[in-house]
């Protein structure tokens, strides 16, 4: 009895209590809630403290925006609401009056490039193609100017990168959604320079006889000087331009000025490593030669040849090699060893044979690629690399192990170890790697109109990688911008090392 008087004792002289805690947390929350609305701006904290304000600003979000009315007090809407009266609605009801030009519907892109309207003569002027107009391009809705076959296609990289940034302004087409182009440079991830390289060094740099320099050498020359000119390069020093130099041999003269351009390569074979090197600058396959094997119906039995090789003899380094594997692999029944470079004709019969071999040897010649690995790829014929130096594209995304076969040059000159080594290599491993390579070989499918996971997606986004540290390095570059040294003083205290 006694304890049950205690209980409903307790039981009364809690009620009052809940209600007073209740009453004053509701009071005290009220009185909290007034001096808020009362401060004269406090959602600047909030708006500072939004992830990204520029977020409030894309079309999507006008759903969002509509939403307002009902929630206005809660905080972060009000910061909302501070951006509409900066007047970030307005700028939207703009976009959609020109045609996407503006920056925010460019968001939705990975990359945001600017290109120079450089003279046709550094472009599509090599293809023959006349710009009628004011326009330097041409309209690639209607017109696409032929590139040359043969060998020239193998580093045709610059014609299908230029043409996805010229497509990407054709209003509701259907496209990968990488790369945009802008016509405010201060907007721009990269800088486009538009040369045809490759091209250039492929048509002209055989030297007339009345001229002392080759036409490739006065393109070279009058592109320094057009871009060294420009606003866009001053400000960066060129940091932030995108150069493409395909093939070994181009921009040879030009390489040596340009260089703190980001370059768009097939390897640094050619390069001193202050000029090129995997940090700064972006592998991109070559374009096969070989056609695509499409419904690919063979297997490891179907394909009779084991080792597969049609190649140049060099007389330097790489020749060694090659010579040597052609002694030791000379007398091999399954093996496909012969000399001379694939011409037109050979397509054909190169097509042939790799179709119909297991493995593909790639050697490296006077460069260490060569688009033979492009053309094993395309036929489904595991790659054997042997070149030690190579440089492979999308290697940040792609395990080449999964199917290619690397063998060190060292090992390979052994007696029989390379034979040994493929022989070794059985049915079920192979398959595992032919499934693959059926899985990869969009990677390096060039297109126009360009597709999803295509070469050209996949070198955007390769270049898009290396903006971030692009910006960083920028940033840095103008942390004295508002003081100008002292000549001077700017001679006797060198910057560290890699401060650029
Ligand atoms: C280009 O973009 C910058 C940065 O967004 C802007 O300040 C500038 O006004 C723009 N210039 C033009 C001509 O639109």
């Amino acid at each position: 009895m006694v304890e049950r008087n205690v209980n409903s004792f307790k039981l009364i002289s809690k009620k009052p209590l809940f209600f007073f805690f209740s009453m004053t947390s509701i009071m005290f929350l009220m009185s909290w809630l007034f001096v808020f609305r009362s401060t004269s701006r406090p959602h600047f904290i909030y708006h500072n403290l939004l992830p990204n304000s520029k977020l409030f600003s894309t079309p999507e979000d006008s759903k969002f925006h509509t939403k307002i009315p009902n929630v206005e007090s809660s905080f972060g809407n009000r910061a909302i609401l501070v951006d509409n009266e900066d007047g970030e609605d307005e700028s939207e009801t703009k976009n959609s009056n020109d045609g996407g030009k503006c920056s925010n519907r460019n968001d939705d892109f990975l990359l945001k490039v600017f290109m120079y309207d450089l003279p046709s003569e550094f472009h599509f002027g090599l293809l023959n193609w006349k710009p009628s107009g004011n326009s330097v391009w041409p309209n690639v809705r209607t017109t696409i100017p032929g590139y040359p076959g043969g060998l020239n296609l193998q580093h045709s990289i610059e014609f299908w990168l230029t043409l996805d940034i010229l497509a990407s302004e054709i209003p509701n087409a259907p496209k990968a959604k990488t790369v945009i182009r802008v016509r405010n440079s201060s907007e721009a991830d990269i800088i486009f320079v538009p040369f045809f390289s490759s091209l250039s060094y492929n048509r002209n740099s055989k030297p007339t006889p009345n001229e002392k320099k080759t036409r490739n050498m006065i393109l070279q020359e009058k592109l320094v000087k057009y871009l060294t000119s420009q606003e866009e390069w001053k400000r960066s020093k060129g940091k932030d331009h995108l150069i493409i130099a395909h093939h070994p041999n181009s921009m040879l003269d030009a390489r040596m000025k340009l260089w703190p351009a980001t370059f768009i390569l097939s390897d640094f074979g050619r390069y001193p490593s202050s000029i090129a090197n995997v940090e700064k600058d972006v592998i991109a396959p070559y374009k096969h030669l070989i056609p695509s094997y499409v419904n690919d119906n063979s297997n490891f039995d179907s394909r009779t040849t084991l080792l597969y090789f049609q190649g140049a003899i060099y007389r330097k380094d790489g020749g060694y090699v090659r010579q040597e594997l052609y002694y030791s692999l000379k007398n091999e029944k399954d093996v496909h060893f012969s000399f001379g470079s694939i011409q037109k004709d050979g397509i054909k019969k190169a097509t042939e044979g790799m179709r119909s071999s297991k493995f593909c040897l790639n050697i490296a010649g006077d460069t260490p690629s060569s688009n033979r690995l492009f053309d094993a790829i395309a036929s489904h014929c595991v790659p054997v690399i042997i070149s030690d130096a190579i440089e492979l594209p999308f290697e940040d995304v792609l395990d080449y192990s999964e199917f290619c076969i690397f063998v060190r040059t060292i090992d390979a000159v052994e007696e029989n170890y390379l034979i040994n080594f493929i022989r070794s290599i059985g049915k079920e491993e192979w398959t595992k790697m032919w499934n693959k390579l059926k899985e990869v070989e969009h990677f390096f499918e060039f297109n126009f109109p360009s597709k999803e996971g295509d070469a050209v997606q996949m070198i955007w986004q390769a270049v898009s990688h290396k903006v971030p540290p692009l910006k960083l390095k920028l940033n840095r570059f103008r942390r004295y911008s508002r003081s100008p040294p002292s000549i001077e003083k700017e001679l006797k205290i060198p910057l560290p090392k890699n401060f650029w």
